[in-house]
């Protein structure tokens, strides 16, 4: 069974948190999450893996306490086994082999999804440029780990405690000027954010990849929660996602469902697929 190996919180309401997941630390790729159902009574939890240990058969989730599910994983001690996890589920980040230059566009703690792509195109000798918008400074996250594996960073606060006050696409024109020409855009965040990222973007000509985080229910593409709209066709971003290409989203329609959701008392599995 998996367990909690420690629980650290790296700014207000936001978690680091390692779990033991031998099985799926061997098999995951970046781009994919896990589904946690922590206890008997609990909700289902999509959460993305941010660092694998393949060796330890350790996985490092970026944990925000928003609701009833995040604040009771946020609030496990070390050594608290979990009832299941569930993963790796979705598809892989795909990673064009063209890639020379890429831009990277986080929102709050969009950085977590970002961060293996990131470190993998490291790897291959990617130049990487990565945007990092927070609302203060006390609520960026993972910085080091960005810093490191970046060739440039740039910061956004929307309260101007830190780097450039304002949103985080306030700096994609500057990072074009002084960085680009970028070959893609990897963009994640609140969904309102990644819509205006991939439009400032395409300003530019730069083809985008969104990961999407619409509200999920199975995990397996057979309750049609996450469905989402991309290219005119309807997809399910647990199975046919979480990443889609950013041009291709309809933003508007996943904004108005998520919205259907905000009372908890409404959300139910949507049999009408
Ligand atoms: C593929 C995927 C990966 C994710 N990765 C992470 C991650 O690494 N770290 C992390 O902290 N969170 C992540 N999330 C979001 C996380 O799953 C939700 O915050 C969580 O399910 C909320 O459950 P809750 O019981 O705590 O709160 P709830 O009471 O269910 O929700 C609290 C509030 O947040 C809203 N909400 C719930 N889920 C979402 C969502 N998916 N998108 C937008 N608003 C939502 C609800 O409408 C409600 O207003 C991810 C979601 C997806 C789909
Ligand atoms: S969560 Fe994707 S279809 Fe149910």
């Amino acid at each position: 069974m998996e367990k909690i190996i420690s629980n650290q919180v790296i700014a207000p309401d936001i978690h680091r948190i390692v779990i033991t997941a031998p099985q799926i630390a061997k098999t995951w790729n970046p781009g994919q999450f896990l589904i946690i159902h922590f206890s008997e009574n609990s909700e289902r939890i999509p959460l993305t893996v941010c660092l694998c240990d393949r060796q330890k058969g350790e996985i490092t989730l970026i944990v925000q306490a928003i609701g009833p599910g995040t604040k009771e994983i946020c609030s496990a001690r070390p050594g608290t086994e979990i009832r299941d996890v569930a993963g790796p589920l979705g598809k892989p980040t795909e990673l064009h082999s063209d890639l020379k230059n890429v831009l990277f566009i986080s929102g709050g703690i969009g950085i977590a999804p970002l961060l293996p792509v990131i470190d993998e195109l490291h790897g291959r000798g990617v130049k990487i440029t990565t945007l990092m918008g927070t609302r203060s400074r006390n609520t960026l996250i993972l910085e080091n780990e960005v810093l490191s594996k970046s060739d440039n960073v740039m910061v956004s606060t929307d309260d101007g405690t830190y780097g450039t006050h304002g949103l985080v696409i306030s700096l994609v024109k500057e990072a074009v000027e002084k960085y680009g020409p970028f070959d893609r855009a990897f963009i994640a965040g609140p969904t309102r954010m990644m819509a205006a990222s991939v439009s400032e973007v395409q300003k530019f000509t730069i083809p985008s990849t969104v990961s999407l985080n619409p509200i999920m229910i199975d995990g397996t593409g057979m309750c049609g929660g996450c469905r989402v709209t991309v290219g005119g066709k309807t997809k399910f971003a647990c199975v046919d996602g979480p990443e889609f290409e950013g041009d291709l989203v309809d933003f508007d329609k996943l904004t108005k469902r998520l919205s259907t959701y905000k009372d908890p008392h409404t959300c139910r599995i949507d049999s009408n697929r």
